[in-house]
């Protein structure tokens, strides 16, 4: 009775999710498809790949080494086109990677290096990977060499951005490179709290860095801060090497007592404490079953065997036949020997050892004195990155058609943001009405064998929806969730089929409100409240204990890329 209830009210729910999905998608107003205007924004380096590209852009089919071994060279094509995915710009041009399981690599090296260290760096593009992406690299580098037409990972950088994917290890890369000004040995620095790309085929994400002369960055993506912080504090290793370090030639005194407790000499083990005694016994009270035949053995000669007629007694011996189990014991409780059945000894106790007491002697933890690092050294500016002669792309890709558009280099946040108003807002509003548009289109057409993904599918198409009307920064978060919750359909079934209409209608409703009141991408300004700041550094911290959480991503040694990013 109960159960036909929530049943009626389930299937209700859902329906009412699909009608409002539809609806929202159906009033959505047809948008005109855009078409491309090239940009006014002016910078040290504006690229928009327009007739002169060639002129700039050297695709490099240079050798690879790593660890001075030959590796497959880079033989992926480059090409510049119109994008292919549906929400397209007409006439906009891109750079693309076009082989799939290939190296690429191409360079722009500038005529000026920049190298300002008075302002802002800013460094902004646009990433489509217009058939997806399962496993590749969509980063920038930032070359401190000119690669001279032969960009390939021996080519040095200053600053490495951008998206990098492996099945669900998925990340943006913020690595520079810092020079010990005493041993002069050059060290790349990561970015500790790496958000995730939220790369989705067909979709255009904004990639922006900014990093302040006053030693600080920030990590946009789609105009959403996702990270900022200090480049001294949150980057492994850290710029600067510790003041002080443990003394090494400092030893442990040898009757140095560190053990906080002791056995107690005093204890003595108890009279009726018995170490031998067993752990398993015959249980006493178990009594032999009446029917027991203690007469009767297990096995019998087979009544029914006879000696074959070839049996030679002299070669072969005498004949015995095969023994089979008797039948008389098949129908009692058992013949032969009783035994009681075995059971945990009561009395069991073990070796007796006696109780720890804290030691009179302890002392406490030993810890070596602290000295002066003598490697310390300081360093105000690890933004002074040094000149910048050009661009290089140097990526391995496993899926083709990856596109890159309206790269911005240059020192001015208002430049980057105006340029990213002009040509990606636009064109992310007509992509996330096409992407919803599709999604309902979609769902009718489920098969009737995928039933019991039903749940399942509806709720991560749900959250693909909201996720697109979601700043980055909360979707990060619920992002871990759902990937669990994807990975074990079977619990996600049993949730599901009871909380999935609730969460569509929730989430559908959430989405309708919220996609009437405002348009899909953040609008590109550089203002941030201090409820921004105070949530992402929650955020933050938060992502931090995510890194712990190896269970949930572990890293995927094996991509033959990330050689390239970990190499020192
Ligand atoms: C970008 O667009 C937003 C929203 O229209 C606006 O507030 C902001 O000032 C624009 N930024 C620039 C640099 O034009």
């Amino acid at each position: 009775m109960y159960k036909m209830k929530y049943q009626k009210v389930s299937f209700f729910a859902l329906l009412c999710s699909l009608y409002v999905q539809n609806c929202v998608a159906d009033n959505e107003i047809e948008n005109e498809p855009l078409v491309f205007k090239p940009t006014e924004v002016k910078g040290p380096v504006v690229e928009q790949f327009l007739g002169d590209w060639t002129e700039r852009w050297i695709p490099s089919h240079a050798k690879r080494f790593v660890n001075g071994v030959e590796e497959m060279s880079y033989v992926g094509e480059w090409a510049v086109e119109e994008g292919t995915s549906p929400g397209a710009v007409t006439g906009e041009q891109g750079l693309v990677m076009k082989d799939e399981a290939a190296h690429h690599a191409i360079s722009y090296e500038f005529d000026e290096p920049v190298n300002d260290y008075e302002k802002d760096l800013v460094v902004q593009y646009e990433v489509n990977a217009q058939d997806g992406l399962n496993c590749g690299g969509a980063y920038l580098k930032l070359l401190a060499e000119r690669p001279n037409g032969e960009m390939s990972n021996a080519v040095p950088y200053r600053v490495m951005f951008g998206p990098d994917k492996c099945g669900i290890n998925d990340r943006v890369h913020f690595i520079f490179k810092h020079e010990n000004p005493i041993s002069h040995v050059v060290s790349e620095k990561h970015l500790d709290s790496k958000p995730a790309s939220h790369l989705k085929p067909g979709i255009t994400n904004l990639y922006t860095l900014v990093v302040h002369p006053d030693q600080t960055y920030e990590v946009r993506i789609n105009g959403n801060i996702l990270r900022s912080g200090s480049l001294f504090t949150d980057f492994l290793p850290p710029v600067l090497p510790p003041l002080e370090i443990y003394d090494p030639e400092d030893l442990k005194p040898q009757d140095w007592v560190d053990e906080a407790e002791i056995p107690d000499p005093n204890a003595v083990k108890p009279d009726d404490w018995d170490e031998d005694a067993p752990r398993m016994i015959h249980d006493p009270d178990a009594l032999q079953p009446e029917d027991w035949l203690a007469d009767e053995p297990l096995y019998i000669p087979d009544p029914k065997a006879e000696k074959p007629e070839d049996w030679n007694d002299e070669e072969d011996g005498d004949w015995v036949p095969p023994e089979v189990p008797n039948p008389k014991c098949l129908e009692v409780s058992g013949c032969g020997e009783w035994k009681a059945p075995m059971i945990r000894n009561p009395n069991f106790r073990g070796p007796w050892t006696p109780p720890m007491i804290p030691n009179p002697d302890y002392i406490g933890e030993w810890i070596p004195r602290k000295i002066p690092n003598p490697e310390y050294f300081d360093d105000e500016h690890p933004s002074h990155f040094g000149p910048i002669y050009g661009i290089g792309f140097e990526l391995w890709t496993m899926q083709p058609n990856i596109r890159f558009s309206n790269i911005y280099l240059g020192h001015s946040i208002e430049d980057a943001e105006r340029l990213g108003n002009e040509t990606f807002i636009p064109k992310s509003k007509v992509e996330q009405s096409l992407l919803v548009k599709q999604k309902s289109e979609n769902k009718p057409s489920m098969h009737a064998d995928e039933e019991e993904n039903k749940y399942l599918t509806l709720f991560l198409d749900a959250y693909d929806t909201i996720k697109a009307k979601l700043p980055p920064s909360i979707t990060d978060q619920l992002d871990p969730y759902v990937a669990t919750i994807a990975q074990s359909p079977e619990i996600a079934i049993a949730i599901f089929a009871v909380a999935s209409s609730v969460i569509a209608v929730v989430i559908t409703c959430f989405y309708y409100f919220s996609s009437s009141s405002s348009s899909s991408p953040a609008p590109l300004s550089a203002g941030v409240t201090e409820a921004e700041k105070e949530q992402q550094a929650k955020f933050r911290q938060e992502d931090e204990n995510d890194n712990i959480d190896v269970s949930y991503a572990p890293e995927l040694e094996s991509t033959p890329k990330s050689e390239d990013v970990n190499a020192e």
